[in-house]
């Protein structure tokens, strides 16, 4: 795992208050990676790699999902409409909770999805209560990955499956390399990430915490478009003198953007997908 401690969760929090609307004008209602199998569209290699985390995940119909970090409510809505799943979304974000509130609001769905405003750090969900924790691109952010797992381990029914997509740091052969740990520590810098840990290490964390894992699955190679296509718009669109506007702590966000690239590129970082499963 790399770590970068200078990131602070008010700063996180932040970020995504103000960025919320930089994300939607640069990539759409879903703050994560798109995943591609040929030439598609961002938006739908973006409901690409949703659609994928499904199958690996087994969702039911109608299941009780927690959306843990629900951003704008992209998979919120997803699961709700396509899948007829009872789902509450939870985000660091009151920006983005209002945002996913509103969204979902006129939609035949609506019901059938709540959202609040909490810390996945910290937030009382009970136990046993959810068929399905989903989290994309969320657990970056989280201080205290472990014991996150250890959580979803009691929110969860018995049963019941975890599902998560993550940015990762490379394997420890990798990670050797002094330049990789540097873009790994740049990139958790310019994004908010107290660490970032590798395949192994979110292994052993659900392992840990008494899940058993069903499936682990490295889509770097399917995902790392995305960040080709950000930073030709950021060109395209002058998204720095937007930032000079709105707010200049933006800068450094943008700046990183092929740092990410690189990284996927030379493997100094992967992006993985997870799931595991709550023993009977
Ligand atoms: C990269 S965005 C992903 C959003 C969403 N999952 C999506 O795919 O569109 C990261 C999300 O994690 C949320 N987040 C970060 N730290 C969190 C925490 N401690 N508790 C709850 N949400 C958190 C942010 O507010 C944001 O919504």
């Amino acid at each position: 795992m790399i770590s970068c401690p200078t990131v602070r969760k008010d700063v996180i929090r932040d970020h995504y208050n103000v960025s919320t609307l930089f994300y939607r004008l640069l990539w759409g209602e879903h703050i994560h990676h798109g995943y591609w199998e040929a030439d598609e569209s961002p938006k739908v290699a973006q409901r690409q790699l949703i659609e994928r985390l499904v199958e690996a995940a087994q969702i039911e119909r109608g299941a009780k999902v927690l959306d843990v970090g629900c951003g704008m409510g992209g998979s919120s809505r997803y699961l709700a409409d396509e899948l007829g799943c009872h789902v509450t979304g939870i985000t660091l974000s009151p920006f983005q909770r209002r945002w996913a509130a509103m969204s979902t609001r006129f939609r035949r769905s609506a019901g059938q999805t709540q959202f609040h405003c909490a810390d996945a750090e910290t937030v009382e969900l009970g136990s046993r209560t959810y068929n399905n924790v989903w989290s994309i691109e969320c657990t970056e952010h989280l201080f205290d990955k472990p014991a996150f797992f250890r959580r979803v381990a009691e929110w969860l029914r018995p049963g019941g499956r975890v599902s998560i997509c993550a940015w990762l740091a490379g394997d420890a052969e990798n990670l050797q390399r002094p330049e990789a740990r540097q873009a790994v520590y740049d990139v958790c810098e310019g994004f908010f990430c107290p660490s970032l840990g590798s395949s192994a290490d979110y292994q052993s964390w659900m392992h840990d915490a008494g899940l058993e894992i069903t499936r682990v699955e490295n889509w770097t190679d399917n995902v790392a478009r995305t960040w080709e296509i950000c930073g030709e718009r950021i060109r395209r669109f002058g998204m720095h003198r937007v930032a000079d506007f709105i707010d200049r702590g933006q800068h450094i966000f943008l700046d990183r953007f092929d740092t990410l690239l690189d990284a996927y590129r030379t493997r100094a970082m992967e992006y993985g997908a997870f799931v595991a499963r709550k023993p009977e």
